[in-house]
């Protein structure tokens, strides 16, 4: 069967029963698939997507076949970079990793809202720690290129001097890795100190890390699509400052307006950040801001909402040079990279474009 069929399945027969499931345990469950699944790609039961030329694109030093990463948050401590590259994926940004290993805030903090297509979660980073995970990521042969995204170990008692060496902690675990780049996390709401969290220390962690950074790892910033744009301004600023190489646009949103269907669901959500396909407008918004503010080397990773090829063409035009999914896994079942791509390089075939030729340019697209 090809991917296409694989995933009329999954919405069909498999999904279903996964909602049956506490999130977490689902979670668990498609981790531990994942390998499973690269063992059908590879014996040719299920048939990816080999994408063609056109969606060829790069990641700083690394050749990618294809725009679409798997987000933060799914592979916390590098658990799969050998299996995803099967579901159509092109990198994948492990993470967040924080110098502490921590088990995260209490349960439950992960929310479906099937609804709407979106996810609530509150995990607050939980992970194994950065030694963990770095000495993970060194043993591993990767099949695909990764980045590692950085945050700061949730504990509100780290601010200031200790906020900053927290992160720089992190930094060191990773420095000699073979990464494509290491994402600076500033814009998780899932801690107590919600996105400003090492936003204030910006500045010195950046010049901390170009000390530390002998083998000039790309720096990127991971943002909040709920910064306003005094706190986008600035932090861009501080950013091109530190010598910041692109911004992932962004993470999840506090803001919960766009939530149509899931009344009854939230009124047993505390806090968390929203993520899936009503995120679409508000990272598409960040995606718009960011572009017209950052240098015209800086590269944008684009993430929120995105869901499939027809998102991705409109990213990209907001001035997307990468994409990244994560919740559309969960709705859309695990070859969603691939289905992206597919119609993404029909709508580029239809327009005779290349991928290049569509970043930042508004194009009209027939169906
Ligand atoms: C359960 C869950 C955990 C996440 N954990 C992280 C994380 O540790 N670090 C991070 O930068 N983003 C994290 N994210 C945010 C995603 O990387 C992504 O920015 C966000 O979900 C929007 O993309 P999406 O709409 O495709 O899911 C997490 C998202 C979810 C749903």
């Amino acid at each position: 069967m090809d991917f296409e069929a694989a995933s009329d399945l999954y919405r069909r027969s498999i999904k279903p029963n996964l909602f049956r499931l506490d999130p977490e345990l689902a979670h668990d469950l498609a981790h531990k698939g994942m390998p499973f699944l690269k063992q059908l790609v590879s014996m040719g039961l299920i048939r990816g997507y080999l994408p063609p030329a056109r969606l060829h694109c790069r990641l700083f030093e690394d050749q990618l076949a294809a725009p679409v990463g798997l987000a933060a948050g799914f592979d916390k401590n590098g658990a799969l970079l050998d299996s995803v590259d099967a579901l159509g994926f092109s990198f994948v940004e492990v993470g967040s990793i924080t110098a502490r290993p921590s088990c995260g805030n209490p349960r439950p903090r992960l929310f479906r809202l099937p609804g709407d297509e979106a996810v609530i979660n509150f995990m607050g980073l939980n992970g194994l720690g950065a030694e963990a995970v770095a000495a993970r990521l060194k043993a591993a042969s990767p099949n695909l290129p990764y980045g590692v995204n950085i945050a700061k170990t949730n504990d509100p008692g780290l601010t200031g001097d200790k906020a900053v060496e927290d992160i720089l902690f992190s930094f060191r675990a990773i420095r000699d890795l073979k990464t494509a780049y290491v994402a600076v996390n500033v814009s998780c709401p899932n801690t107590q100190e919600e996105i400003t969290a090492i936003g204030k220390e910006l500045a010195t962690v950046l010049s901390e890390i170009a000390k530390l950074n002998q083998r000039s790892l790309p720096i990127l910033i991971k943002l909040s699509p709920d910064a306003d744009d005094r706190l986008l301004q600035e932090l861009l600023s501080v950013s091109s400052a530190g010598g910041v190489k692109g911004f992932v646009c962004g993470n999840t949103s506090m803001d919960r307006s766009a939530l149509v269907n899931s009344k009854d669901e939230l009124a047993s959500i505390n806090r968390g950040g929203m993520s899936g396909r009503p995120l679409k407008r508000r990272a598409l918004d960040l995606v718009r801001r960011v572009y017209a503010l950052k240098e015209a080397s800086q590269m944008i990773i684009a993430c929120g909402g995105i869901s499939s090829g027809d998102d991705a063409f409109e990213f990209i035009q907001e001035g997307a040079d990468l994409l990244q999914i994560y919740t559309s896994l969960i709705y859309q079942g695990p070859f969603v990279a691939s289905i992206v791509n597919r119609r993404l390089n029909e709508i580029l075939e239809q327009q005779g474009l290349k991928l290049n030729e569509v970043r930042g340019v508004k194009i009209k697209v027939a169906d």
